[in-house]
């Protein structure tokens, strides 16, 4: 079954809408196997955007998301990834359309709510860097 990362950067969860994230999934029909509120250390925010490492934005990326705790998740479903990208809407909230995450609770580009994992060589190596294979669980539905 596919899996995705998923993380509610620091500005989603100060402003309470983990909630309001997860029920969103939730709803939606994909299952949480894995979860986790932390504080980013330097060393895993230039691991986890390492790919951006270049760009002019990349100091205040990395401050932004180590500046406070990140609400860290793996969402399990067909499709997930793909359809995790899709209600999330465009990284730029501005550009996102009403209904999506950022779209409903963003403004700015580097305060997007959000992140999630765009491929499954990302999501593979996004949820290794978060979590261990003991934080998460696999289970059969019974109801
Ligand atoms: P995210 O999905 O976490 O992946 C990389 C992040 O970089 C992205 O969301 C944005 O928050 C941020 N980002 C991308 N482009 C820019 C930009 N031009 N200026 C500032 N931040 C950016």
């Amino acid at each position: 079954m596919e899996r995705t990362f998923i993380m509610v950067k620091p500005d989603g969860v100060q402003r309470n809408l983990v909630g309001s994230i997860i029920s969103r999934f939730e709803l939606k029909g994909f299952s949480l196997v894995g979860s986790k509120l932390l504080t980013v250390s330097n060393e895993l925010a230039e691991a986890h955007y390492a790919e951006h490492k270049n760009r002019p934005f990349f100091g205040d990326l990395v401050n932004f998301i180590t500046s406070g705790p990140v609400f860290a998740m793996v969402l399990e479903g067909d499709g997930v990834i793909a359809e995790a990208r899709k209600m999330m809407g465009k990284t730029n909230p501005q550009e996102a359309m009403p209904g999506t995450i950022r779209g409903d609770f963003g403004i700015h580009m580097s305060r997007n709510v959000i992140h999630g994992s765009d491929s499954q060589e990302s999501a593979q190596r996004e949820i290794s860097l978060f979590f261990r294979s003991d934080e998460l669980v696999s289970y059969n539905k019974t109801i």
